[in-house]
């Protein structure tokens, strides 16, 4: 796949980057190990305010096709529409990230490996205001984008029941789920949905039948 053969080539680049700039890099520190997954799905009030969060960039797509919006946008749609949630779209700071695949590439894969903590622009939402919080992003190299740990570990989520989401290309969930339940440790993760983003984009009918299972299952 393309983004793997180029992750490759710009993993061994961002190695001999780290190791110029290291002395000098803030990181910030690693999230306790705490939470585990619920099991089970568990009951959802009809009262429950939900707010559903996304990251979903537009830009180059697998094969050089384009989307305005990101994959992962169109399944917050779908997700808030069945809901009656609000949608609260993470955007980077400056700019955000290049819509071009390896320029995007090359800014991800340092990210990652700086363990680094992208600014988030503008105002977050009140996460008071929400019970449940539906949080959607792309996989990018096995992972959440960074600015989704920058939103994880900045946003006051304790307490909260988190619901992941993500796109992919072939990898599925790449245990996006648990790495959020790492990362929030006095939050309740519930069962994530992955779907690829070749059937978001070609089949939106599809994804969303696919959702409201998903979301049958989780008792909403
Ligand atoms: C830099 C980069 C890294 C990616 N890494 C993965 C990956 O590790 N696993 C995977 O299945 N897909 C990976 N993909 C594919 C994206 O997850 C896929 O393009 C996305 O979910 C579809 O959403 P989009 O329409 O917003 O691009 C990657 C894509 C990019 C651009």
């Amino acid at each position: 796949m393309r983004w793997k053969k180029l992750a490759s080539l710009c993993t061994a680049a961002a190695v001999l980057l780290s190791l110029a700039a290291c002395a000098s890099r803030e990181t910030a520190p690693s999230p306790t190990p705490a939470a585990t997954l619920t099991p089970a799905p568990t009951a959802t009030p009809l009262s429950e305010r939900v707010l559903v969060v996304v990251f979903s960039p537009a830009g180059e797509e697998a094969e050089g096709a384009w989307s305005e919006t990101g994959s992962p946008a169109v399944l917050a749609g779908q997700i808030a529409a069945k809901l009656g949630a609000e949608v609260y779209e993470l955007r980077a700071a400056g700019g955000g990230y290049p819509a071009a695949w390896e320029e995007r590439t090359e800014i991800l894969l340092r990210e990652q490996e700086d363990k680094a903590r992208p600014a988030i622009g503008g105002t977050l939402p009140r996460l008071d205001d929400y019970d449940a919080v539906f949080i959607g992003a792309p996989v990018w190299n096995g992972d959440w984008p960074m600015i989704l740990y920058t939103f994880f570990e900045g946003a006051d989520l304790a307490g909260k029941k988190l619901v992941p989401f993500c796109t992919h290309e072939g990898e599925g969930m790449s245990e996006l789920d648990k790495k959020l339940a790492l990362a929030c440790p006095y939050s309740t993760v519930e069962k994530g949905l992955a779907i690829q983003g070749e059937i978001v984009r070609d089949d939106p009918d599809r994804a969303e039948r696919t959702v409201n299972r998903w979301l049958a299952g989780l008792g909403y």
